[in-house]
């Protein structure tokens, strides 16, 4: 694992850009595509303006692909939907099209948004799901997608998409599992703020804990932080 430690959130998610774009170009030179899971959150905002203007020409963006790590179980068009939020400040910005889009039909029944999701990208995929980069998030309470403490989706080791009920939050999420993110090539995390400490702590302090989901992320990892997460 990488502490990446930067003075301001800004400056870690400048430096995360460079990281983004530079993976890219390598996996478009290599193999002709980039499979991208975006995260949400409100962290990430920044970075898909970012990536969408200042980085709209460094990549050809046709070759790439957009996947969610996680998704609020509300209508496509509500605020709170994950894909909303990227769509306007990523893919509509950069004119992605349809196909290459791979978000959550959050018009079926949670169980079956989930299975639907699941083979909607093993299809893509051919049955061998690797991601080219996952972004991921943090939340206070070291949830990371929507792996929350004390959900059955902790317990999931197998790589997969499930439907997961956050009681504490009272809605329904559809969420990656840990183990099928982790069958990603590169993963960084975005996390920032004073709130974050604990669980920042706690997270690099019990790898593999199912207790701090966030340390159930393992592979190439690499964490962009700010100082005050380290509680500086
Ligand atoms: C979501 C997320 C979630 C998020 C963290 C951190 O849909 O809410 O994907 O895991 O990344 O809660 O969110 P912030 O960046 O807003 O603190």
């Amino acid at each position: 694992m990488n502490i990446l430690k930067f003075e301001s959130p800004q400056n870690a998610i400048e430096a995360l850009a460079v990281h983004v774009i530079a993976s890219a170009k390598d996996a478009i030179q290599q193999k002709g595509s980039f499979n991208l899971v975006l995260t949400g959150g409100s962290s990430p905002k920044v970075l898909y303006h970012l990536l969408s203007t200042t980085y709209k020409y460094a990549i050809d963006w046709t070759k790439v692909f957009f996947f969610i790590g996680d998704e609020r179980y509300v209508p496509a068009d509500h605020a709170d939907y994950n894909g909303k939020m990227a769509r306007e400040t990523l893919l509509s910005p950069l004119n992605i099209s349809e196909e290459q889009i791979f978000f959550v039909n959050t018009t079926l029944q949670q169980d079956q948004a989930a299975y639907d999701y699941y083979e909607r990208i093993d299809a893509h995929f051919k049955g061998n799901i690797t991601f080219d980069y996952t972004l991921l998030g943090m939340g206070a309470d070291a949830h990371t997608a929507s792996i929350f403490p004390g959900t059955d989706l902790c317990q999931e080791f197998r790589p997969t998409i499930a439907a997961v009920f956050v009681e504490k939050l009272d809605s329904w999420r559809i969420s990656l599992s840990a183990a099928l993110i982790n069958k990603s090539q590169n993963i960084s995390f975005l996390a920032f703020g004073k709130e974050k400490v604990e669980a920042f702590k706690s997270v690099q302090e019990n790898p593999g804990s199912i207790e701090f989901p966030a340390s159930l992320i393992e592979g190439n990892v690499s964490w962009y932080v700010d100082s005050a997460i380290l509680g500086e």
